[in-house]
């Protein structure tokens, strides 16, 4: 099998998951930036790109990708601002999903929290007055903070066993 990870980062969550998880795959697996991610995708079996969440959607850059991904196998992993168990999370994933080529579904997902750019909490803060859903909260403070720690060990342990399960 051959394999390819792709991801998009702007503040580094999703390269080190994306670097963790091309680390576990079979030696020489290319681990590249959207970016510089080929034309051609089709001479690998499997697709695995990271993405990081922008408003209930994957990043742009990483959009670009989705929609090109003909391979037989796609897996899509996703760095966000919030805890994975929650609704938002998980229905950023499934807004991804939806972006994919017509019929095709990932063989696997995996959603990590990362830390948001202190510079982007004090602009939602800015925009958003207090009481709005996006201005500041205690709860909202509170996640931030918990937040800052992610992709912590555990977060690449659990990103190591996606590699091995896909
Ligand atoms: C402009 C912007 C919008 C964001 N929107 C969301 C969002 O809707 N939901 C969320 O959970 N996190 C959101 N985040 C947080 C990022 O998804 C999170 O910090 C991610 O881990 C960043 O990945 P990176 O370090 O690879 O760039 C947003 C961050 C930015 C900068």
């Amino acid at each position: 099998m051959t394999y390819i990870v792709i991801y998009s980062s702007v503040t580094g969550n999703t390269k080190q998951v994306a670097e963790a998880i091309a680390d576990e795959l079979p030696q020489g697996t290319p681990c590249v930036r959207a970016q510089d991610a080929p034309e051609d995708l089709s001479r690998y079996d499997v697709v695995c790109l990271g993405f990081w969440a922008n408003q209930l959607q994957a990043d742009a850059l990483a959009q670009t990708v989705l929609t090109r991904i003909h391979n037989d196998k796609v897996a899509l992993f996703m760095t966000c601002g919030v805890p994975p168990m929650m609704k938002h999370a998980k229905d950023t994933m499934s807004a991804a999903i939806s972006l994919l080529p017509e019929g095709q579904t990932p063989i696997d997902t995996f959603i990590c929290q990362g830390k948001v750019d202190p510079k982007v909490i004090a602009l939602m803060y800015k925009k958003f007055p207090k009481g709005h859903p996006h201005g500041q909260s205690k709860e909202r403070d509170e996640r931030h903070k918990e937040g800052a720690t992610h992709p912590d060990a555990n977060d690449i342990a659990l990103a190591k066993e996606f590699a091995r399960r896909i």
